[in-house]
């Protein structure tokens, strides 16, 4: 993986999204100290701090023992691992994806879609420049942007016409498919695939590590949808992202507070007026897994939402949201019927900068200003917030607070957040939740093909095409499975120490047994990857009836007929794995699995 191109693009991509305060931060109770941050060092005995790190550089250094380095550095010498496992978890801890590993193909396709990407954000970008871009610019000019923002977020115009984009990559080698996949090109029955983005002014989306992903579209002036995205893609994946967090990242992270608003123009305004350690959602409500991605650039999260209805709503869901991955938020008001773009255009910025830095924190917020005079409802709203927050100390604090604001006791808060947890009230959230009895299910199953890849390794190309370490909920197995792979992929074979290293031992007899030893293993291990893959269908599934509700709710109908077409997929798929699991059907062969795309 290091030794190609984009293998290194990778590294630095993921370098780039990785805070070493954050990372070391961790492990090292750090201070600040000047510009950089001192703590005790790890790696040697001592009793004064002579252990630096060094933000700007984003490097450590103990003057003690003289071990420095970067992030990875960092994280190989802390957790004792080699750079793969520290890249791999850096790049989950910052929400970059890494491409499969061992599968040149998959990573290949990949790369293509993104260079795709950059060519569409290019030739948008020239169109923009040029002749043909002359409303889109003035439409720009009309809104206040100036040409240094415009080329900051890379302002592009995809102009009327079917075909122009579509043509221009085609004669560069792309082929339809790779449009369509690109979330590019819409197809067409019978027909050859159009531009998905006509007439339009365009943003390109990037993620944490600033490579294109996506597009969004505004139309110039009135008319509907006044915003087109790109749908989900591979690449794309609208509940993961962040709009701006890729130029904005230094900002929040130097402020150590986000500020979230719901437009990209918003957002852009912002920037231009010199607000600029902002964040927006990619045209969703806001979700966990973006919170978690906020989480590693900031502790404080200010929601700058429309002065309306919707916003108000939007936000009152979102402080829950943010609470649970540990953020602290605050809720910056704007007067009815304004967002804040407009707000900036007719108040200025400092108008602007004071009701940011005056948002109220959410347990007045829910007491004082969300419910106004409902002291009952606002005081719910609060256990709803608390019963979400993991970190006990957090809770502690905030409860505190909530007893001193509202003058109940706080033993009847804390009583009353319990229960609320206990009856994990987000019924949506439980519904991606497995059972218990499904769980151990897979959890057998998921060690079971662990063990069997370990006890035949003639077994292990079938089953890495079948199951990605990443999806493996039982840890034992995950950490097995992968040093499987990681063996097989230096060509030697396993050894027996793996089964204590990993932890799956305490199974060992059980699982002996059961998969009979000297007899064929291929049925079982079958078994055991169709029960994975259902369960993974199921979650999958339950997602997306999720992901469904918060798109109609967002009258996002490109996301709908998306996520309709992979339900449907999906339930295809689950009814060919029950035929092969009865036996009926032809895919029930010794290769099935080899056939299967892997899970996630
Ligand atoms: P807004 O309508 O609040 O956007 O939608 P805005 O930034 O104020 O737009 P301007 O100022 O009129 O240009 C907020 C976000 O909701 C999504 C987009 O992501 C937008 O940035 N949206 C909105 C859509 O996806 N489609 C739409 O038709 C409208
Ligand atoms: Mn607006």
């Amino acid at each position: 993986m290091m030794e190609s191109g984009e293998g290194r693009d990778l590294v630095e991509e993921v370098r780039a999204a990785s805070d070493i305060v954050g990372v070391v931060g961790a492990y090292v109770r750090l201070r600040k100290a000047g510009r950089s941050f001192k703590g005790l060092c790890p790696f040697h005995k001592e009793k004064t701090p002579s252990f630096m790190v060094n933000p700007e550089r984003q490097s450590f250094h103990c003057f003690g023992c003289g071990k420095g380095g970067d992030v990875f550095r960092f994280l190989m010498e802390i957790e004792g691992v080699a750079f793969p496992e520290a890249l791999r978890t850096l790049a989950q801890r910052a929400g970059v994806r890494l491409p499969e590993r061992g599968d040149p193909r998959a990573r290949e396709k990949r790369e293509r879609l993104y260079a795709l990407l950059d060519f569409a954000a290019g030739a948008f970008r020239s169109l923009y420049k040029g002749e043909r871009g002359k409303r889109a610019r003035e439409y720009a000019r009309s809104r206040g942007f100036d040409e240094e923002t415009e080329e900051r977020f890379g302002f592009g115009f995809a102009p009327d016409g079917w075909r122009g984009l579509r043509d221009g990559a085609v004669r560069k080698g792309w082929s339809d498919e790779d449009l369509v996949r690109a979330g590019l090109a819409v197809p067409k029955e019978g027909g050859t695939p159009y531009d998905r983005f006509r007439n339009r002014l365009v943003f390109p989306i990037r993620n944490v590590g600033g490579r294109v992903i996506g597009f969004g579209g505004r139309i110039l002036g009135d008319g509907e949808p006044k915003y087109l995205n790109s749908p989900e893609t591979e690449l794309f994946r609208k509940g993961e992202g962040l709009f701006g967090l890729w130029t904005t990242r230094g900002e929040i992270r130097g402020e150590g507070t986000a500020v979230l608003v719901e437009g990209y123009t918003d957002l852009i305004s912002l920037w231009r007026g010199g607000v600029k350690n902002t964040v927006a959602p990619l045209g969703t409500a806001f979700t966990p897994e973006q919170a978690r991605l906020l989480r590693n650039y900031a502790d404080r999260a200010v929601l700058l939402f429309d002065g309306d209805e919707a916003g108000a709503r939007a936000a009152l869901r979102s402080l829950e949201t943010l609470s649970a991955e540990g953020l602290q938020p605050a809720v910056a008001e704007l007067p009815a019927g304004s967002d804040p773009d407009d707000f900036l255009r007719r108040e200025g910025v400092e108008a602007l900068r004071e009701r940011i830095n005056g948002a109220t924190p959410v347990i007045p917020f829910l007491l004082e200003r969300a419910y106004a005079g409902d002291r009952e409802g606002g005081v719910r709203a609060i256990v709803q917030v608390l019963a979400a927050v993991r970190d006990e100390i957090r809770l502690g604090l905030l409860l505190q607070e909530a007893a001193r604001l509202s003058g109940l006791n706080e033993d009847v808060l804390y009583r009353a957040v319990r229960r609320s947890r206990s009856e994990s009230r987000d019924p949506s959230a439980e519904a991606v939740r497995l059972s218990p009895v499904r769980k151990k299910r897979v959890l057998e199953a998921e060690r079971g093909i662990a063990y069997l890849g370990f006890e035949h390794p003639d077994l292990l190309p079938v089953i890495r095409r079948a199951v990605d370490p990443e999806g493996v909920e039982d840890l034992p197995a995950r950490k097995l499975l992968k040093a499987l792979y990681d063996l097989a992929e230096r060509g030697e074979p396993p050894v027996p120490s793996l089964l204590t290293r990993t932890g799956v031992d305490r199974d060992f007899s059980r699982m002996r047994v059961e998969s009979g030893e000297g007899e064929d293993p291929v049925p079982t291990l079958q078994d055991y990857i169709a029960c994975v893959r259902q369960e993974r269908i199921d979650k999958r599934v339950r997602e997306l009836e999720k992901e469904l509700r918060d798109a109609e709710a967002r009258n996002d109908h490109d996301a709908c007929a998306m996520l309709l077409t992979e339900r449907r997929r999906l339930a295809e798929q689950k009814r060919r794995i029950a035929v092969a699991l009865r036996g009926t059907d032809a895919v029930a062969d010794r290769n099935a699995p080899e056939r299967s795309e892997p899970t996630r």
